[in-house]
């Protein structure tokens, strides 16, 4: 569905939705931000929370995201003040400037729902390794370099760095070289072929036995498409300055990368720094700023076996959340 599309298409399961709206702790007439509006689902539950004398904020980089939860939330019967923002996190600040609405101090409620949207997976857009699609990857298709164009340009060690970092895909190295030779002959701009190189990679004894071969180089390649750890480092700190004291910053992590990144922002916005590797969370250094978040989830939450077992997506869910000061 493109982004004039004509039916909700998008519809998705939101992950964790009663934690996520105990946690924010809404009331009528609240107004939040949802920084990841894809199919709306979040947004909607968070509106109906606010009611009228409300405001939802709901920001996406991808415009079907935005067309669907603009469609979503027209449904409301009960509307509330609607602000839809094409944007990634770190342009977030100046888009809400742009249209003049500067809101910083003054909400009651920040919600992240990381990762890519299940429409998404749903492709034709090439995140998923179970169909032929072209290699693109790109949350926002406006903008920036396709994962074809990042396979034909890196170079090898920057390939390495992207698998073994993004992907913690023990056979970076090996992977990263058939992609160089390959794209000597021919350009690597389709899902069936990254598949057949991690496959011709990656020693048959050594496939995982709980997941495609594929999982981890697809993934790693996202996140470099899409530059997401970065991301997530910029929107948490312009979600925190939105937060007025007393109001909510839930955020749900899919993977370990994204989770140590909310954990460590955290423990730095609560006045502790994380310990040197391989010491005790005990072990957290004192910080010398002035404390702006009161972490509330000691650990992260995860979905309940009723959720995971109507919504495999959850299976990897974690939940942090916190209070501004
Ligand atoms: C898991 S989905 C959110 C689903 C949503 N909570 C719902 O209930 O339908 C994640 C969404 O976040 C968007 N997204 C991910 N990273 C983003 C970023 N850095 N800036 C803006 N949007 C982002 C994706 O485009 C995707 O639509």
């Amino acid at each position: 569905m493109s982004a004039g599309g004509n039916s909700p298409s998008f519809v998705h399961q939101p992950v964790m939705l009663t934690e996520c709206l105990d946690l924010l702790n809404l009331h009528e007439g609240a107004r939040v931000i949802d920084f990841t509006a894809g199919g709306g689902g979040h947004s909607a539950a968070m509106a109906q929370r606010v009611a009228q004398g409300g405001m939802v904020v709901a920001i996406d980089r991808d415009e079907d995201a935005i067309a669907a939860t603009s469609q979503r939330l027209s449904l409301l019967q009960d509307p509330v003040e609607l602000k839809l923002l094409k944007s990634d996190f770190s342009g977030a600040r100046r888009a809400l400037l742009a249209g003049g609405a500067d809101l910083t101090g003054t909400l009651d409620g920040a919600l992240f729902d990381l990762g890519v949207s299940s429409y998404q997976l749903d492709g034709p857009r090439g995140f998923s390794f179970m169909r032929d699609e072209p290699l693109d990857m790109r949350m926002d298709r406006t903008t920036g370099q396709s994962a074809a164009d990042l396979l034909q340009t890196a170079s090898n060690d920057e390939l390495f760095k992207i698998l073994r970092d993004f992907g913690e895909e023990r056979f970076a190295a090996a992977i990263a070289r058939r992609i160089v030779e390959r794209r000597r002959t021919v350009k690597i701009d389709r899902t069936s072929q990254l598949v057949d190189i991690v496959m011709s990679a990656v020693p048959r004894a050594a496939w995982p036995k709980d997941k495609h071969v594929a999982t981890r180089s697809f993934q790693a390649i996202r996140m470099a498409v899409n530059n997401e750890l970065a991301q997530i480092e910029a929107g948490l700190d312009y979600a925190i300055d939105l937060l007025k004291p007393g109001g909510r910053l839930v955020v749900i992590s899919f993977h370990s990368l994204e989770d140590r990144i909310v954990k460590q922002r955290f423990l730095a916005a609560a006045g502790r720094a994380p310990s040197p590797p391989g010491r005790s969370p005990a072990a957290m250094l004192p910080r010398n700023d002035v404390p702006v978040l009161r972490i509330i989830t000691r650990k992260p939450l995860e979905a309940s076996a009723e959720e995971v077992a109507i919504n495999p997506r959850a299976r990897s869910a974690r939940l942090r959340a916190a209070e501004k000061l």
